[in-house]
């Protein structure tokens, strides 16, 4: 497929690479390139150029920015660009203040999420959650002896959940779907969970599995 990438930090790079690496064509998107060079130079196969490049080129798309800045990057994707694509979301509305005995604050109450906020600006995009409550080091491939972690999604849209569900799935995990939007209001939420070992005791390495009899 074609994947358009938008942001340049640890998880826009190690996404792009993973899908680039298992055959996807990757364009990565953002405000300047430079931030970019880098991995233009280990990973050849793919193209580096705006966000708007990146989401004309996308058939899917990866929304991998700042949650703060995860609305005005899809303004300047350009709603045309979205419409009618599955988005993989992975980011998460981390506020700009210090986390409190290792758990994170968010911008966003209990009632409402980021990627409710994104879906109702951009209706014909078809966003789904996901790679958002794990760290980068781990998204691609994950090696645990227990077996697959699992990525917890949701989405609107049943065929962009399929889509995505494929492309998760050939990166290594298997996909638990949560139900509608609406449910990002949990899921967004395991980013806090996530990273309290980190914060805590500077456990970095784990991801989550839902086990079922
Ligand atoms: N780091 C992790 O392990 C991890 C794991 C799971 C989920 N997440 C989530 O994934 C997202 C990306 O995380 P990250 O650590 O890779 O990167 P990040 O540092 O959170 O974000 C960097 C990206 O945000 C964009 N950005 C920041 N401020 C902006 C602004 N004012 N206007 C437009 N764009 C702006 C940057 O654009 P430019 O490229 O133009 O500079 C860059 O692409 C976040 O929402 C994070 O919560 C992170």
């Amino acid at each position: 497929m074609r994947i358009g990438v938008l942001g340049s930090g640890d998880v826009a790079q190690v996404l792009a690479s993973g899908f680039l690496k298992h055959g996807h064509a990757v364009t990565v998107g953002t405000r300047d390139s430079a931030k970019l060079a880098d991995w233009a130079k280990s990973n050849t196969g793919g193209r580096v150029g705006s966000f708007a490049d990146a989401a004309r080129f996308g058939e899917v798309l990866v929304l991998a920015v700042k949650g703060s800045a995860a609305a005005e990057v899809l303004r300047f994707a350009g709603a045309d660009a979205l419409a009618g694509k599955p988005i993989i979301d992975a980011t998460n509305p981390i506020a700009d203040t210090a986390p409190v005995n290792g758990v994170l604050k968010f911008f966003t109450g209990l009632d409402e999420s980021l990627m409710e906020r994104l879906q109702r600006e951009f209706p014909q995009a078809r966003l789904v959650k996901g790679f958002n409550s794990v760290g980068s080091g781990r998204m691609v491939d994950p090696a645990f002896n227990t077996g697959r972690p699992t990525m917890f999604i949701c989405g609107n849209d049943d065929g962009a959940k399929r889509t995505v569900s494929g492309l998760i799935s050939e990166l290594g995990w298997d996909t638990s779907d949560m139900g509608m939007a609406e449910s990002a209001r949990a899921i967004e939420p395991l980013c806090m969970l996530w990273c309290i070992p980190g914060f805590l005791r500077n456990e970095w390495t784990h991801a989550f599995a839902l086990l079922k009899s």
